[in-house]
């Protein structure tokens, strides 16, 4: 075999990989990790105040937080609180979602999604994605009953959902929209801020997120009763500590997810770090992207609004499972990290498929809580297979992750691997 002939057979049958240097890792926010964020959170302890109250913004990291993060999202108010999952529950109180109620959401979230809805007691009502990997509008209307009260739309990898769609829905049935932001900090949709569009938006600052507090999370909404009903859920004596904030509603029992000044100061040096990331991803997707477009038997992830997604990964489909595999396969021998999505052999909890207590129905509730609820009058069923269309794309899906620490030579080699790996198999 000459030289020539080993440099254009696939790796994986033994010719040269285009790539044997490890690629930088595909972490945000973490990766940026560095001194601001370090003396930050010894400011904090120094201090020997990592907490804060509600009503305290100048002195506090989290109060400082927030007012960052409702400014730069557009939003009227924003509530820090412990994780994306207590950020979903505490829009679902404010917007008094619960017993009775349906959500839809699309099959492919993380269950997070589902499980902050069953926690105040609603059903998930589950919807296709379309080529965009996020909510399918037509499904959505499909999936409309008279005990529909919302839609959660999740800007699943960094993608905006179909927001106008989703929207003009939302006001045709008059339901409430919760964005799921957890994966999608900073995106937008033609001009306007994810988690700024629907009625409330709920963001994480885990660890895997564009940028981090560790653990962390934040709602936004424009509106007082939201704010007000959600604080009220983030913490279940806020009545009595902040008696003066809460004109407009009655107290109700809530739950702690307070957000500590040492996840605030950590938080706040990371979001002055969001613009920076964003649009070094979004370069290095653009070259990319432009450059896989010229392989016809490659379809792209159609992305509602390019300009606005956050571009933590580059999507496509291929015609068939089998050979999404294999050219998964092929591409990571030529030393390019890469996944395809669904396989029923490797559960993945961003797949209704695999949400076990969804599909069985389980729950911690000795009287089978939410799903035996009397006030629930709908009948709710799921099975595997429900959405086919859901898991036809996630099947036929290679997906690579980018990190802002990729150079344009890393683009280089991505786009000479996909061009290799296509034109041996496809
Ligand atoms: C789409 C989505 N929703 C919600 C969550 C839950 O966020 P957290 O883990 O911060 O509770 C996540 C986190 O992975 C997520 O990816």
């Amino acid at each position: 075999m000459t030289n020539n002939d080993k440099k254009s057979q696939l790796a994986i049958h033994g010719g040269m990989p285009i790539n044997t240097e490890p690629f930088p890792t595909a972490r945000h926010g973490a990766e940026e990790i560095s001194d601001a964020e370090i003396n930050a959170v010894i400011e904090v302890l120094k201090k020997k105040k990592p907490f804060r109250f509600l009503h305290e913004i100048g002195d506090s990291k989290v109060g400082q937080f927030e007012q960052m993060f409702k400014e730069y999202m557009g939003t009227k108010y924003a509530l820090a609180v412990t994780g994306g999952t207590t950020a979903l529950i505490s829009a679902l109180v404010g917007l008094e979602i619960g017993c009775g109620d349906e959500v839809i959401l699309p099959g492919y979230t993380y269950i997070a999604s589902a499980a902050a809805i069953l926690a105040v007691r609603a059903m998930p009502v589950l919807a296709e994605i379309d080529n965009s990997l996020t909510l399918d509008p037509a499904d959505v209307e499909r999936k409309i009953t008279p005990y529909t009260r919302a839609i959660m739309p999740v800007h699943m990898r960094g993608t905006p959902s179909r927001m106008d769609e989703i929207m003009a829905i939302a006001r045709k049935y008059n339901l409430k929209v919760i964005e799921d932001v957890a994966q999608a900090n900073g995106g937008f949709y033609h001009g306007k801020k994810l988690g700024s569009i629907g009625d409330a938006g709920a963001f994480s600052l885990q660890y895997f997120k564009i940028i981090t507090s560790g653990e962390g999370g934040m709602v936004t909404t424009h509106d007082r009763i939201v704010y007000e009903r959600a604080a009220m859920q983030h913490d279940s004596a806020m009545i009595f500590w902040e008696r003066d904030m809460f004109k407009n509603i009655l107290p109700f029992a809530g739950e702690n997810y307070r957000m500590s000044e040492i996840q605030g100061a950590l938080g706040q040096v990371q979001f002055g770090r969001i613009d920076e990331i964003l649009s070094q991803l979004r370069s290095l997707k653009r070259v990319i992207v432009n450059e896989i477009r010229t392989i016809d038997a490659i379809e792209l992830q159609d992305i509602p609004d390019p300009a606005g997604d956050c571009s933590v990964s580059i999507c496509f489909f291929l015609p068939d499972a089998k050979i999404t595999k294999e050219f998964s396969s092929a591409l990571k021998a030529e030393g390019i990290p890469n996944g395809s999505i669904f396989d029923k052999e490797i559960p993945d909890r961003h797949i209704y498929y695999y949400w076990d207590y969804v599909m069985n129905k389980t729950t911690s509730d000795r009287n089978g809580c939410p799903w035996t609820c009397p006030y629930y009058k709908g009948q709710v069923t799921y099975y595997k297979e429900q959405c086919p269309q859901t898991l036809d794309f996630l099947n036929r899906t290679i997906a690579i992750p980018l990190g802002q620490k990729m150079t344009m030579q890393h683009a280089e080699i991505i786009m000479k691997g996909v061009h290799k790996v296509s034109q041996a198999l496809l």
